[in-house]
């Protein structure tokens, strides 16, 4: 199949590229805002450009993708809040500069890598894909919204599988981003840092492996038009991921805390019983297995 994924020298993207190189014919389109060339495999095209240049229709219909995976994004939360707008050009009209593309061109099915964290601050743990829709930014307020353009859009001209990653770790992830905390802290310990935690580090997080969710990517070529969460349903405080990483580490970590950041979500854990039963997958790395495959890769 000939494939094209948007977003596919970033962190995410490139381990997807890697799985689907030796298979596909891969071309990957990415401005390199936070990815990075080095990262793109060399099986496959690469174009440098933005998702909302209009040369992308171009690019589209002399490529004749069958299926395209869309994962570039302006992902930073804090840059959405202080410019909404720059998240809105590139979350919401560069998705619909791509998704129009593909519905000019044929394509067969649209993958849509959204996010877990649409459901907010809730009480409603883990969530289901039912659950409510709280955005507390830009960011994910355009993420949901690209989520509905899709499915208004796509009709019965193109496929579509939406994923809401939970907070996805592994090599590559940037380790100088606003998120990302398990590089961060990684990064940290090897530099000999001290590890800051915002409050009392009891919030929790459910922290996905990029392996896993780069296999729940491909499981989504053939699946049905529906939305699916992608974690593991456990739930791991900061203070817990912190003790699990002095385990991997084998050295002595500082903990400093710091004030608590106003608005953080404090709990969040997915339920991953539909992706179980229809997508046919589930997480294969448990945290302890993830964070010593990670330690390994920034230590090099
Ligand atoms: N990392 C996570 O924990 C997580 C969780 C849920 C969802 N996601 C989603 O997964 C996707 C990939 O995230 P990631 O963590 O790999 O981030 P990343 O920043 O490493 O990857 C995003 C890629 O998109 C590219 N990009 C950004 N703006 C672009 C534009 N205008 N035109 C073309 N390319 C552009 C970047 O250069 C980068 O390579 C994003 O859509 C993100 O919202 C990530």
């Amino acid at each position: 199949m000939k494939i094209l994924v948007s977003g596919g020298a970033g962190f995410i993207g490139s381990h997807l590229v890697d799985s689907l190189v030796n298979d596909h014919q891969v071309l990957v389109v990415d401005d390199l805002s936070t990815g990075k060339q080095e990262f793109v495999n060399k099986q496959a095209e690469f174009v440098k450009l933005d998702i909302r240049d209009a040369k992308l229709k171009k690019i589209v219909s002399k490529f004749k993708p069958d299926v395209v995976y869309h994962l570039a994004a302006q992902k930073n939360v804090r840059i959405s809040l202080e410019n909404p707008l720059l998240d809105t050009e590139i979350n919401i009209i560069g998705a619909l500069n791509l998704l129009q593309a593909c519905l000019d061109n044929s394509v067969t099915k649209f993958i849509f890598i959204s996010t877990g964290g649409i459901y907010g601050d809730t009480d409603d743990l883990p969530t289901k894909e039912t659950g409510e829709e709280i955005p507390l930014s830009p960011y994910i307020l355009n993420k949901l919204t690209f989520e509905k353009y899709l499915k208004i859009l796509a009709e019965d001209k193109l496929k579509w599988t939406v994923l809401r990653p939970a907070n996805v770790y592994g090599p590559r992830q940037d380790p100088h981003g606003e998120a990302g905390v398990i590089s961060i802290f990684l990064n940290n310990i090897i530099d000999n840092k001290t590890l800051l935690v915002n409050g009392d580090g009891r919030q929790t997080r459910d922290f996905i492996y990029v392996d896993d969710v780069v296999r729940a990517c491909l499981q989504a070529i053939d699946a049905k038009q529906e939305i699916y969460n992608i974690g593991t349903a456990k739930e791991t405080s900061l203070l817990d991921l912190i003790d699990q990483m002095k385990q991997v580490v084998n050295k002595e970590v500082e903990v400093k805390h710091q004030d608590a950041i106003v608005g953080e979500v404090i709990r969040s854990v997915l339920d991953n019983t539909k992706a179980k039963q229809e997508l046919k997958w589930q997480a294969k790395y448990d945290l302890k297995k993830g964070l010593e495959l990670t330690f390994e890769y920034f230590k090099k």
